[in-house]
């Protein structure tokens, strides 16, 4: 597909293309397309749950210049097993007020959206009241890399 979406590319007929996975087993063969190829996008999994790609394909994104599309900011729908299921009766740490983030939704996404390699977060909702969350997330402080990895060490330890 990738000469067919060049040539729809070069006529003009499409702005971008890319790939995704939510497989890590097929993190290799996107680095191989990524190296081969010039995709305007990747799309992958990465969430502070699910760290895998964050050593491996988004240095690679960075260095090529591919945009990054983030699946499941939230570690995707796992019910109890998921990021808020691990976090919901915890408080906000106090680093949460340097970020500017006042709930576990906003903290989870500025974690994501602050990665160099990341240009946005495709975050899931049913729910009016977490879009709205959701979206604040979007704005205020970001954490560097020192924080980030204080929150890195937090998530490790706590949650
Ligand atoms: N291309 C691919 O291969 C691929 C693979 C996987 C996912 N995706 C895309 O990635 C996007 C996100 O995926 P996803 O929905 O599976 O995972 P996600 O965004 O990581 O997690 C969604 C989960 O978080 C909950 N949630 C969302 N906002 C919340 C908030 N503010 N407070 C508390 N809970 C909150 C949702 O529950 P509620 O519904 O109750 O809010 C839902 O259970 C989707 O657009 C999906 O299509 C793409």
């Amino acid at each position: 597909m990738i000469p067919v979406l060049q040539e729809l590319k070069h006529a003009k007929r499409i702005r971008y293309f890319g790939i995704t996975t939510s497989s890590p087993g097929q993190h290799a063969q996107m680095m191989d397309l990524m190296r081969r190829h010039p995709l305007d996008f990747i799309q992958v999994d990465y969430s502070i749950d699910n760290r895998e790609v964050a050593t491996s394909v988004l240095p690679l994104a960075q260095e090529r210049h591919i945009g990054v599309l983030i699946n499941s900011p939230f570690g995707g729908r796992r019910g109890a097993a998921s990021v808020f299921g691990r976090v919901s009766n915890r408080p906000l740490p106090d680093w949460a007020a340097e970020i500017d983030a006042q709930s576990w939704a906003q903290v989870l996404l500025k974690y994501v959206v602050a990665h160099p390699a990341v240009t946005c977060a495709l975050s899931g909702t049913t729910q009016l009241k977490h879009l709205d969350d959701n979206q604040r997330g979007a704005r205020g402080r970001l954490p560097d890399a020192t924080l980030r990895a204080r929150m890195e060490k937090y998530w490790d330890s706590n949650a």
